[in-house]
């Protein structure tokens, strides 16, 4: 069921995102995070269509969850002297150097999905949902499904990154409003079904079998998933004596909500070159300045709940 729906565009941002990327022959440079999970290779897979459907020559690079890589792809753009650079950061530091390196080449970056916490006069904008507000909508779920009264285990995402950061904020917004829901439990799981099942496994046996806990929240499904496996072969019911909810509605996650293995997921779209590329080549062609965020629309979904 789709409890809510919002829309985050500035006026500017709106008509930048639903135009056209238009037949306009440029070379763009993606350094992209990595293949983790479910929601990345999806994220990867349509730029990569949506920049041939644009006549768009892009040159994809994926940092294997490394920021030296990063550097090193922006790097090689700048040297290649592409018309702009996409960028979608592993973790926020250290990036002022090379984003300096790009703007006396006079090349354009742009950022998506990820954040940095360089100067923002070094990028032009970036495009992408807003992670705090995910981490929110994540926390009133949970607040409303367990009456303002839950003791939770979280999963962190990537440390360092801007998603695990800001869900973890917004998340922590929302509970700080209830006296009685605290995280007991929090460790990163990395974004991977690996890392989520370990730290599930972990948590499993430090809690005598999660006594206490009342829910779950993973900074991705893919966490979440894999916490759901540990958490099976325990003998434990994810969904069912556990509340679970986490972020991208990946198909994986929509089968477990179907199953009732978990119970909500804030969706985070991975089709969004329609998104990015018409404001890199919008902004190539009038050299406008732009808002510094061009947000893109999320959505929370949630299963029915098992009637206790
Ligand atoms: O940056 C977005 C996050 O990165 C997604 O939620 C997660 O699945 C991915 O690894």
């Amino acid at each position: 069921m789709r409890l809510t729906k919002w829309l985050g565009c500035a006026a500017v941002g709106a008509s930048l995102l639903f135009a056209s990327a238009s037949a306009f022959a440029v070379t763009i440079g993606f350094s992209q995070v990595g293949d983790e999970g479910d929601w990345r290779p999806a994220f990867s897979r349509d730029m990569q269509e949506e920049a041939k459907k644009e006549g768009i020559d892009l040159k994809f690079a994926d940092a294997q969850g490394k920021e030296e890589e990063q550097l090193k792809a922006v790097r090689s753009f700048i040297a290649q002297k592409v018309d702009a650079i996409i960028i979608a950061p592993v973790v926020v530091t250290g990036w002022t150097q090379v984003l300096q390196e790009a703007k006396k080449a006079g090349i354009p970056v742009f950022l998506a999905d990820r954040d940095v916490d360089a100067d923002k006069s070094l990028f032009v904008t970036r495009i992408s949902a807003d992670f705090n507000l995910e981490g929110k909508l994540a926390g009133a779920w949970l607040a409303q499904a367990s009456k303002g009264n839950c003791n939770i285990a979280e999963l962190q995402g990537t440390v360092g990154s801007a998603p695990a950061i800001e869900r973890k904020k917004g998340f922590e917004a929302v509970i700080s409003l209830f006296p009685d829901m605290k995280i007991i439990k929090t460790q990163s799981g990395d974004f991977t079904t690996e890392g989520g099942k370990k730290v599930m496994e972990a948590f499993i046996k430090s809690t005598d079998n999660l006594k206490g806990i009342c829910g779950v929240f993973a900074h991705n499904d893919n966490m979440q998933l894999g916490a759901i496996q540990a958490m099976k072969e325990a003998g434990l019911k994810p969904g069912r004596d556990f509340l679970m909810v986490s972020v991208d509605y990946v198909p994986a996650m929509k089968e477990a909500l179907a199953a009732g293995d978990a119970n909500a997921s804030v969706e985070l779209k991975s089709a969004i070159g329609k998104y990015i590329y018409p404001v890199v080549t919008e902004y190539l062609k009038a050299k406008q300045d732009l808002p510094k965020w061009v947000k893109i629309p999320s959505d929370l979904h949630t299963a029915a709940m098992p009637a206790n």
